[in-house]
């Protein structure tokens, strides 16, 4: 009988796809069924996430739930970000687990399941060119890595400390990949990576690939059965004038941008180590709004980071109400271990940060509020890949934006014009024309 796998993925796209390379390296040596019932599972997965200090301190009162409820004999393995930061500690604050298994080593899976007992959290071990096996949890969409770790040091950040430096995967694998996963029905690529448009800067060994991202945009879009192509996260130093043309001039790239911002502060940019100014990331999204009008621009937004005044947060609002971003991820500000900012003293006052927090989030729902009536009546192309309660399906527009209709599996796979009939800030409601 096929053995059982739980596998609870947090975090970021990285991670969903980490998740899925470990469930087709699983199945290379032996069919494993996903389950969502951690009490029937052989081998439990939790795939961590480090970046946020919340989800870090509820990940052991997690293993010590799996573990009372676990069948006799079932394996659990810590996996992914948390697993690098923390290694061993893991064993020590919870010895019945299995193995740990960091980010950066997801490929060793097999080899830890065997053992008794397992631990590696290399982040200088090179996954770049390993040919993992193939499995997508969803069919119509293919999560393609093209590099792995990141070569920043913005301050507030652990993922250099869990991903180790970045290195490209060569284009060569990530082409075939792509070409793969369109044949066998993914109309939609999704490309991933820590810093996208730094693509090719360092391949394994040190060397360049000859390929920029966005050469390789446009191979990708040459594929045929490829009609869509999205990919995340870019940076916005990275964000030159030919990237914006490619982005702009290809029907096939998806037109929405994440353009991280963090805050609208040059003070706290630099003290961010960002890399750019707040004109800049004015000048840069003026210029894609401009170049491509359609655009509909997500960012992420940390508020609090140490030293950050009244000013500097009216600064960050400033940058919003310009931008008017269609989508924000915002956080205060948390303090993680390696990082540089863990050790700046000028602290921001919780109270003050969940304050800051809250203005940013209800004049964002404002802006939104603004927004969503002018989606009223609009035709939209949309693909739909998941089918909800009631007879409906969602899909995604090409801005990114979710779209719900009535029907069925027949619309699965398909991009259809929707005219939209009730918008509401998170979900377009409308009927397939
Ligand atoms: N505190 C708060 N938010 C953070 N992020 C990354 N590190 C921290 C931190 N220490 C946010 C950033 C990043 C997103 C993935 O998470 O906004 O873009
Ligand atoms: Fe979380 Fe960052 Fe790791 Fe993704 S790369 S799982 S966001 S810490």
């Amino acid at each position: 009988m096929a053995k059982k796998l739980f596998i609870e993925t947090l975090g970021c796209a990285m991670n969903v796809r980490d998740s899925e390379h470990m469930i087709a390296e699983l199945n290379r040596e032996e069919p494993y069924h996903l389950t969502k019932d951690a009490k029937e599972a052989d081998l439990i997965l939790i795939n961590t996430c480090s970046v946020r200090e919340k989800p870090v301190n509820k990940l052991f009162s997690e293993i010590g739930q799996f573990l009372k409820h676990k069948k006799e004999g079932a394996k659990i393995g810590i996996c992914g970000c948390t697993a690098s930061h923390l290694g061993e500690e893991i064993f020590k604050r919870a010895p019945e687990v299995n193995f740990v298994l960091g980010a950066r080593n997801v490929s060793k899976i097999r080899e830890a399941v065997a053992k008794e007992k397992f631990l590696d959290v290399n982040i200088n071990y090179d996954e770049s060119a390993y040919a993992f096996s193939e499995f997508r949890q969803n069919p119509y969409k293919a999560y393609i890595n093209i590099s792995i770790g990141c070569d920043k040091k913005c301050a507030f950040c652990i993922v250099p400390h869990t991903r180790g430096e970045e290195i490209s995967v060569p284009h060569e694998l990530i082409l075939a990949e792509a070409e793969r996963a369109a044949k066998s029905g993914a109309k939609e690529i999704f490309l991933l990576g820590q810093n996208v448009n730094n693509y090719g800067r360092r391949l394994s060994g040190g060397k360049r690939d000859e390929f920029n991202f966005s050469r390789l945009l446009t191979e990708i879009s040459k594929i045929d059965e490829v009609k869509r192509v999205r990919f995340t996260s870019p940076h916005p130093l990275h964000m030159d004038d030919e990237f914006f043309e490619v982005f702009a001039s290809n029907p096939k790239i998806c037109k929405s941008m994440h353009m991280p911002l963090q805050s609208g502060s040059t003070a706290i940019l630099k003290a961010m180590r960002r890399g750019y100014t707040k004109e800049w990331f004015l000048d840069r999204a003026k210029k894609l709004r401009a170049m491509c009008p359609q655009t509909s621009i997500s960012t992420d937004i940390i508020v609090a980071f140490p030293g950050e005044s009244d000013r500097d947060f009216a600064d960050t609002m400033e940058v919003m109400e310009e931008v008017r971003f269609e989508q924000i991820y915002s956080f205060k500000y948390s303090a993680r271990p390696l990082t540089s900012a863990a050790n700046f003293t000028d602290k921001i006052d919780p109270e003050i940060a969940a304050q800051r927090l809250f203005a940013l989030q209800t004049r964002h729902a404002a802006i939104l509020d603004e927004m969503t009536p002018e989606y009223l009546g609009a035709v939209k192309e949309v693909y739909f890949e998941e089918l909800r309660d009631g007879g409906v399906v969602a899909g995604r527009t090409s801005q990114n934006n979710t779209v719900c209709a009535k029907g069925g599996e027949e619309l699965l796979g398909e991009i259809k014009s929707v005219k939209i009939t009730q918008p509401q800030r998170l979900i377009l409601y409308g009927q397939v024309i």
